[in-house]
């Protein structure tokens, strides 16, 4: 029965959300942190889904262990659908990624400025390999607000709060947001499958 499982982001951010939204699971938590040496592998996938299970994957064949990883990015509508699966690599840093983000909708009326979030958790392990998707719907500020979360965050309204993701505790973000729904899920299934490996009949 696996006792660990390993959480593949060097993300921030993300291992805070994921911490969280996998806290009350029998199982140790495992970061990147305890595998510094093992390199990242590009994103040369073409869906949210590939992205995550080449991840998942790599990093489970690299250490054995039951392993999570996820994909996940941020569409505008106006903008067909960008920054999307590059949202990374949409600038250098999270304060460019949101100046030119606010500069590419600089002409865009409120009501044209819907979006959503889109995230794959992927759970790969020996004979297993599942995904699981979560988005969230809503509409890009034209300036920042908040100073919580990490990313787009401080420009991405959920319009049922009036408020930014970064004006949310985690909790509060977690509730509704693109990877509470994905993980969410993960979490339910890994429940089943820990129950079953206890009790097999
Ligand atoms: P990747 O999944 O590592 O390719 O990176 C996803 C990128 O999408 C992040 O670096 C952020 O720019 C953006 N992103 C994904 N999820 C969130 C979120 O929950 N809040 C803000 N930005 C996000």
């Amino acid at each position: 029965m696996p006792e660990k499982l390993l959480i593949a982001t060097r993300n921030r951010g993300k291992w805070e959300e994921i911490r969280e939204l996998l806290a009350d699971l029998p199982l140790a938590l495992i970061g990147l942190d305890e595998f510094p040496h093992l390199p990242d592998i590009p994103e040369s996938g073409s869906t949210f889904e590939e992205n995550a299970l080449l991840k998942a994957r790599f990093f489970h064949e690299q250490t054995g262990m039951l392993t999570v990883a996820e994909d996940s990015g941020l569409e505008v509508e106006a903008l067909g659908g960008a920054p999307g699966l590059f949202s990374a690599r949409y600038g250098r840093s999270d304060a460019e990624r949101i100046a030119r983000l606010l500069a590419e909708l600089r002409d865009v009326p409120t009501e044209q400025r819907t979006a959503r979030f889109v995230c794959v958790a992927a759970l790969v392990g020996p004979h297993l390999e599942r995904t699981f998707a979560g988005e969230v719907h809503g509409r890009i500020r034209t300036a920042p607000a908040g100073a919580n979360g990490f990313g787009f965050d401080p420009v991405f309204e959920y319009p049922p709060l009036g408020k930014t993701f970064a004006e949310l505790t985690r909790s509060e973000k977690s509730a509704v947001s693109h990877r509470g729904r994905a993980f969410r899920q993960l979490r339910e299934f890994l429940v089943l499958l820990l129950e079953r490996e206890r009790n097999p009949s």
